[in-house]
């Protein structure tokens, strides 16, 4: 049985989750409707994810004997800068996922919950991932700075995403 506490947090984390798939789909509308359809491509994968992160969560709670409360999820912003700009952003917002699941752990912890630690541990390695990915974009995109072509060759790989 998770505590009261977890389960309210982990309850928060499904509307993170799916704030973030909405978050990346508003970017890749963004990028659609300005023709760069690898960047797209990318943000529509990455939003299918989040939906997959929030889905384990949904799953792991009735597993536990908890009741999923879906809450109401915050409108993305609609407009956005450059694409150095935005990558700046998918890395600021998944640094704050990283915290918190680190939260999440520390209530496990203390609960002593170790089937909690167990399956938030995929989640502490896949933060990794998330950053190291959004990091990698966004340096390219720095060293591109204002190089069209430049631009171009990382659409061209983005759409390469799995
Ligand atoms: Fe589900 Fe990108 O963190």
């Amino acid at each position: 049985m998770l505590s009261k506490n977890l389960l309210d947090e982990m309850n928060n984390q499904i509307k993170l989750e799916l704030y973030s798939a909405y978050l990346y789909l508003s970017m890749a509308a963004h990028f659609e409707s300005s023709n760069w359809g690898g960047f797209a491509s990318w943000m529509k994968k990455q939003a299918g994810e989040e939906q997959s992160h929030a889905m384990k969560f949904f799953e792991y709670i009735h597993d536990r004997g908890g009741k999923v409360t879906l809450q109401g999820i915050d409108q993305p912003p609609t407009s956005f800068g450059k694409p150095s700009e935005i990558f700046a952003e998918v890395l600021k917002h998944e640094q704050s996922v990283t915290a918190r699941i680190n939260l999440l752990y520390g209530i496990a912890v203390k609960d002593n919950d170790y089937a909690s630690q167990e399956f938030l541990n995929w989640f502490v390695k896949e933060q990794v991932e998330e950053e190291k990915n959004a990091t990698q974009i966004l340096e390219w995109l720095k060293l591109a700075g204002d190089s069209v072509n430049a631009l171009f060759q990382i659409n061209g790989m983005l759409y390469k995403r799995e």
